[in-house]
């Protein structure tokens, strides 16, 4: 595995990697790696299903570990999020990783952070998330774009356990970079249903019973939702119990959205929906949603 903190030495080796007909894939991360990660590996590895075998490229997979601090707001947990670089590079050179990635903040905005070219995430920005965290996304879309201009991929991995920031991303990707595929990847889960998140190591044994919670109302909710149930009282009655459950955390939103333009819908709605739901457990921020059919 290679191992760069330096932009220029990052584009010469995608410059070979890419002369040498390899398709270039990029798995931009904050490290603090768990399975979760890896699985976005393990699909840049594995190449398009869609694609038949004798027809694709060998992937070069690029994966950045970058703490991006324009995503995080004033009061977050920046300084607290957890940083294990070395950890991380054998995590990634067992899975057979071409690149790390690790770049120093002066070498992600060389003109600094305020002079970076910032992205805007615009209206499907400003719900969920993006109300409870303001300029998280501008700063999200603003590293990706970047990470993107560096490496060039052929194709990116994101996880759907960050779902408005997959949906964002796809949304600029078409705009911005036509020809980049952006793969989305299935949440991988602790056996007990928890998200697995880079985060959960802050929680204690009581943040851990509340955190499992989440998923658990995800999925009752969601099999309440394709039975026919009205969405409004649906998610009503499971924001009241798991306010109920747990009175010492903060339930921040449970809420459901079109997969197809990420706005709230209402009762009447009849296609591919995602159920979400975000809570501040003890002192850690958590988030998860299910896809669902109604
Ligand atoms: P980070 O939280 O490190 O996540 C990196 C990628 O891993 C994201 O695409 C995320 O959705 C995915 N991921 C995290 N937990 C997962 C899980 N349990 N199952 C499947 N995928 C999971 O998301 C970010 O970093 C940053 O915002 C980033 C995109 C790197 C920009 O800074």
């Amino acid at each position: 595995m290679l191992r760069f903190s330096s932009a220029a030495d990052l584009k010469a080796a995608v410059g070979n990697a890419r002369t040498s007909g390899r398709e270039i894939v990029l798995v931009p991360t904050m490290g603090a790696l768990h399975a979760g990660h890896l699985s976005l590996v393990e699909l840049a590895k594995a190449g398009l299903p869609e694609v038949p075998a004798s027809e694709r490229k060998a992937p070069f997979v690029i994966v950045s570990v970058f703490v991006n601090p324009l995503q995080f707001g004033v009061g977050e947990d920046f300084e607290r999020y957890p940083r294990t670089l070395e950890a991380d590079a054998k995590l990634l050179e067992g899975a057979g990783v071409d690149v790390l990635f690790a770049p120093e903040v002066e070498e992600v905005y060389p003109n600094g952070q305020a002079g970076a070219n910032h992205k805007t995430a615009g209206k499907a920005a400003e719900i969920l998330e993006g109300h409870s965290r303001p300029g998280h996304f501008d700063g999200m879309l603003t590293v990706v774009a970047r990470l993107f201009d560096l490496a060039e991929p052929d194709r990116a991995v994101f996880g759907a356990k960050d779902a408005q920031q997959l949906f964002l991303v796809r949304q600029m990707a078409a705009k911005d970079y036509p020809n980049l595929l952006v793969q989305a990847a299935p949440t991988v889960r602790e056996a007990s249903g928890l998200a697995m998140s880079s985060r959960n190591r802050f929680l204690s044994a009581d943040d851990l019973r509340a955190a499992t919670a989440l998923n658990r109302t995800l999925r009752q909710a969601c099999s309440e939702l394709e039975a026919g149930a009205p969405a409004d009282e649906v998610l009503e009655a499971h924001r009241r119990q798991l306010e109920s459950d747990a009175p010492q955390d903060k339930l921040d939103y449970l809420q459901l959205v079109s997969a197809n333009d990420f706005e709230p819908v209402s009762n009447d709605f009849h296609g591919s929906a995602i159920l979400l739901v975000a809570a501040n457990i003890g002192q850690t921020r958590l988030i998860d949603n299910l896809e669902l059919l109604i």
